[in-house]
């Protein structure tokens, strides 16, 4: 009997019309374009602006279009998994407001927080529910606001970062394409070096906190970047030699987009060119979960049925990891 595999059959994005420009960012904190294009490769990013407008707006954006272009009736989705560290509020769930926003009845939902790796983790466990048979229809979201927990008076961060997200359809396939393999992996020892110091239960909110700016991402930047390079690099060469995979066989490297340094590191160590390397960093920044499927989308039209593709993703945790799939569908 041929083996039973979760496929991607359809990837939507989503992106908050708001464009902050280093430009702009020039006259927030003593920064400038050549500095940020030059150390990171970014020009713009996207902000999500107005009041209640959590991620959940950036999810449901997302689903409901993933949705329409794939003809799938919102009851029929059985689960839906958000990968976000800006959850709308700690609960209840990022997954459960989008399921309710879509009209997914039937679906149950939760959240995973996994940082820059959250799609890579929901997409493997969203997998799992496709392969054992047990779900016929599975959407895994990639959202992040990450604005709502940036500093705009801490340069090191402020630069990074930008919000949007993307959702994909997993259904069930008997053919040779789908989440072929995946390696993830998870070092809490890392926690020091990129984290929010407070707001949750070892520090809940007080005047203090909110004083001492604690309540935004603390990242040291040179730290994360060099177990970042190394990492998403090795992971990735893994992946390709597990799966005996030269670097003529992979179709797309689909990286983070945290550091197009970073993004380069991984694309040589694992001997892909630069034309094989989905990248969209300058426009949209480090959207954390949202990368991977605002990726995707942005490029599907190149993508053919088939397509051998690594994803790979380093970031909060720490945690880190990548996925081969082969793409199951030709864009019309
Ligand atoms: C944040 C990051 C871009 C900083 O780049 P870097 O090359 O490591 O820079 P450093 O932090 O070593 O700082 C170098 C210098 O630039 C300065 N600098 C830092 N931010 C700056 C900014 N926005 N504009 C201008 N100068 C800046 C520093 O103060 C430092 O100056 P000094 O040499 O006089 O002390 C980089 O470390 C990075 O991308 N880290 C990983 C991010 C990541 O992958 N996160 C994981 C997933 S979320």
């Amino acid at each position: 009997m041929k083996k039973t595999r979760a496929v991607i059959t359809g990837v939507q994005g989503w992106v908050p019309e708001y464009v902050l420009t280093n430009q702009e960012l020039e006259t927030m904190v003593d920064t400038n374009d050549e500095w940020i294009v030059s150390r990171t490769g970014i020009k713009e990013r996207r902000i999500l602006k107005g009041e209640n407008q959590g991620t959940s707006v950036i999810g449901s954006e997302a689903v409901k279009g993933l949705l329409k272009k794939t003809n799938t009736a919102p009851e029929d989705i059985d689960l839906i998994i958000c990968a976000t560290v800006t959850p709308d509020m700690p609960f209840p769930a990022t997954a459960n407001i989008i399921a309710d926003n879509v009209g997914a009845k039937n679906s149950w939902s939760f959240d995973v927080s996994a940082a820059c790796s959250g799609f890579l983790y929901a997409l493997t466990m969203g997998s799992q529910f496709i392969e054992t048979g047990m779900y016929k229809k599975v959407i895994i979201v990639g959202a992040d606001k990450m604005s709502s927990i940036i500093d705009y008076q801490d340069r090191a961060t402020c630069i990074i970062f930008g919000d949007g997200g993307g959702a994909v359809l997993l259904e069930s396939t008997t053919e040779e394409v789908g989440i072929m393999d995946s390696i993830l992996h998870a070092d809490g020892s890392g926690a020091p070096f990129l984290h929010m110091k407070a707001g949750g239960s070892r520090k809940p909110a007080t005047h203090e906190s909110v004083d001492a700016r604690e309540h935004f991402a603390f990242q040291e930047g040179s730290t994360v970047f060099k177990f970042a390079v190394t990492n998403m690099a090795e992971v990735s060469a893994k992946i390709m030699e597990k799966n005996g995979l030269t670097p003529d066989d992979v179709a797309w490297l689909v990286p983070h987009q945290a550091n197009k340094r970073i993004i380069d590191a991984t694309a040589n160590r694992m001997g892909v060119g630069p034309e094989k390397v989905m990248m969209n960093i300058e426009k949209y920044g480090n959207t954390t979960a949202g990368t991977l499927p605002l990726c995707l989308w942005d490029y599907e039209s190149q993508l053919k049925k088939g397509d051998n593709i690594i994803l790979a993703a380093f970031g909060g945790g720490f945690t880190w990891g990548s996925i081969y799939l082969k793409w199951g569908y030709d864009s019309k």
